[in-house]
């Protein structure tokens, strides 16, 4: 078996988690007796300032062809604005994609500690990533005089709303059968009803399934004083966009919080990469966490399926954790990006 996969290292601390992972994913391969034929792509804040351009002009088509993308991180935001790296590259790949289900894993691998007491913390955020609140359909009148109006409106298309939901139930159906639906259909009352009636005309089609429905507001305490409750949480693009947030902290930081772009028809290519950025505040010194990248290629395995490589790329992951010697120093530790991967991929049998 062979997998066409797109490596897009990126800015900062992008490159050195790529760089550490591949190791560890050309070994599991091996193992699982699969091969990852990896294409890299210099696309970057780097080549933006020496052409013009995130990525060239057919970057997408040149993607396409693959069967997953990892990408490290994107933005130098002290020589690219912000909104040029991310317009450029990131946003074109998951719209282009159509990468409509963004998936975060909250867990705590055994040897992480988060602010929780409680250990009993492992919940599927799933987000919607095409729509909803940031549909970037707005405007602003009477700009600067005391007159100035700004509007931005939230678009819910029942295809959009209908196919996260049911993206959510075949995950929930996979894991406990347990499903949180997230709104806040109290205050909003045309777009947060409609997500309401959409997740019980699907719900009739998974019967095995429970669903719960939360307010935003209520589910975001309900993280941190009861994550036992929650299993399946699906949730818009902004309420995801701060839940995921919430359980990365929950789930030992940045340096442990891996995510999913996936567009379940297998012929366009889903994106995989950690939930955190570029870090230039730590980058060219080796010390980035790599725990997430590597998680995150867990999750592009399973995709690509390969389950069992991918569970045993995420079991020496846990060992690892778990024996805490090797803890990069936002873990407290001494330990360099490299030694944590090399003991991963030495941890695969
Ligand atoms: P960031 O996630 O890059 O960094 C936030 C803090 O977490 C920093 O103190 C950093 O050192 C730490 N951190 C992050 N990942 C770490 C890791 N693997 N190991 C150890 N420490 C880690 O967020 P920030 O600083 O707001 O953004 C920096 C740049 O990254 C910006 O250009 C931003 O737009 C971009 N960004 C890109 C994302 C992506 O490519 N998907 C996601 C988030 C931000
Ligand atoms: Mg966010």
């Amino acid at each position: 078996r062979r997998h066409a996969v797109a490596l897009i290292p990126g800015d900062g601390i992008g490159p050195e988690v790529i760089d550490a992972s591949l190791e560890v994913l050309e070994k599991v391969a091996r193992l699982h007796g699969f091969a990852l034929d990896m294409t890299r792509f210099d696309w970057s804040c780097d080549r933006y300032l020496a052409t013009g351009r995130m990525m060239p002009e057919d970057g997408i088509d040149q993607l396409r062809p693959h069967a997953a993308i990892l990408l490290g991180a994107v933005g130098w935001p002290a020589r690219v604005p912000d909104a040029v790296s991310l317009h450029g590259l990131l946003l074109p790949i998951r719209k282009s994609f159509d990468q409509f289900a963004n998936m975060r894993p909250h867990r705590l691998l055994p040897g992480a500690t988060g602010p929780l007491k409680s250990e009993a913390f492992d919940i599927l955020c799933i987000r919607e990533n095409t729509e909803g609140e940031y549909s970037g359909a707005g405007g602003r009148i009477h700009v600067g005089t005391p007159a100035e109006v700004a509007v931005e409106t939230s678009i819910f298309t029942r295809r959009g709303v209908e196919r996260i939901l049911r993206f959510g139930f075949e995950q929930a159906r996979r894991r406990s059968g347990r499903l949180a639906s997230v709104t806040k259909s109290n205050a909003q009352k045309y777009s947060m009803v409609f997500w309401d009636e959409v997740t019980e005309e699907v719900a009739a089609d998974y019967p095995d399934v429970t669903v719960s429905r939360y307010h935003i507001d209520a589910i975001a305490a309900r993280m941190v004083m009861a994550p036992e409750t929650l299993d399946v949480v699906v949730a818009s693009n902004l309420f995801g966009d701060i839940l995921t947030d919430l359980g990365a902290a929950i789930q030992g930081g940045l340096g442990f919080a891996p995510s999913a772009n996936i567009n379940p028809d297998r012929s366009q290519p889903s994106m995989f990469e950690p939930v955190h950025g570029s870090a230039p505040d730590i980058a060219g010194r080796g010390i980035a966490n790599p725990v997430a990248t590597l998680w995150s290629a867990a999750l592009m395995l399973d995709h690509l399926g390969e389950e069992a490589a991918g569970r045993s790329l995420l079991a020496a992951l846990s060992a690892v954790t778990a024996e805490g010697r090797l803890r990069t120093p936002d873990q407290g530790g001494r330990a360099c990006t490299t030694d944590v991967a090399r003991a991963v991929a030495d941890r695969l049998s």
